[in-house]
């Protein structure tokens, strides 16, 4: 498979539509998301209004037409959202931090690989792509305690959790990018537990500066 990563911030993205579609569907459908295939037609609809958000980008990996995976981000806005999980985030962090580590930061909202592609690292070059357009570093992301595959795989790219809701709970954890200036800040949190030292906690999270994980040519337009 030659794949190659594009870039898209635009209506140009909805040329992929009925890809992007396929890729949301194959990868939401097993545990944890257990989403209904009716739920890849919603978030089409979703897509077409998410273009309009201020710092909206897109990467895709696509292998002539056929795309394999995508992701996208947009600029949290000053206002900190309420819908979704956005509350918990903000009860779990508190106002001054949820100013000054996710405000003006780059949010990623969707990150998926079709079943068929998994494990070649489409998705660590996915993430690398979309961040790369956060100058500052400032990226975070919003994953469910529940997705496991998810959260080693943020951890093991040096993504950095920040908040942590109840152990085998139901709640969504936020997590830092590599390059967020304020990931130092969360360096041990969530370690302490009664049957374990703090130094065997997530400090699997150790990158400190931005992986590469190429795919192939990376393409912009
Ligand atoms: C999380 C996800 C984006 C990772 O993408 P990817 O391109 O498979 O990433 P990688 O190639 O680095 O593989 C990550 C891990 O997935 C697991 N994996 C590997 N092959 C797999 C396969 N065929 N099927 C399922 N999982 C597989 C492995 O644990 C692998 O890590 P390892 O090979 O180092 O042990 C992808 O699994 C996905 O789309 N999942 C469903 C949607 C989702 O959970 N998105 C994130 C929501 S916040």
């Amino acid at each position: 498979m030659a794949s190659s990563i594009r870039i898209v911030g635009d209506e140009r993205l909805l040329s992929y539509a009925a890809g992007i579609r396929a890729v949301y569907a194959s990868a939401f459908a097993a545990p944890p998301w257990d989403e209904a295939e009716s739920m890849a037609d919603a978030y089409l609809e979703r897509l077409g209004d998410d273009l309009a958000r201020p710092g909206f980008v897109a990467a895709l990996v696509l292998d002539g037409d056929t795309v394999h995976g995508f992701c996208t981000a947009w600029t949290t806005p000053a206002d900190f959202p309420k819908d979704r999980c956005h509350p918990q985030v903000l009860a779990a962090l508190g106002p001054q931090r949820t100013r000054d580590w996710l405000c003006g930061a780059q949010e990623i909202d969707q990150l998926a690989v079709h079943a068929r592609a998994r494990g070649r690292r489409l998705g660590p070059a996915l993430l690398d792509a979309v961040t790369a357009e956060a100058a500052d570093g400032r990226s975070w992301l919003l994953t469910s305690i529940r997705a496991e595959t998810a959260m080693d795989f943020y951890q093991r790219l040096g993504w950095h959790q920040a908040t942590y809701p109840a152990p085998r709970g139901t709640g969504a954890a936020v997590f830092l990018g590599p390059c967020h200036p304020a990931a130092p800040a969360t360096a041990g949190w969530g370690v302490v537990r009664a049957d374990r030292p703090v130094e065997d906690g997530p400090a699997r999270a150790t990158a400190s500066r931005r992986p590469q994980h190429p795919v192939g040519g990376e393409r912009r337009s």
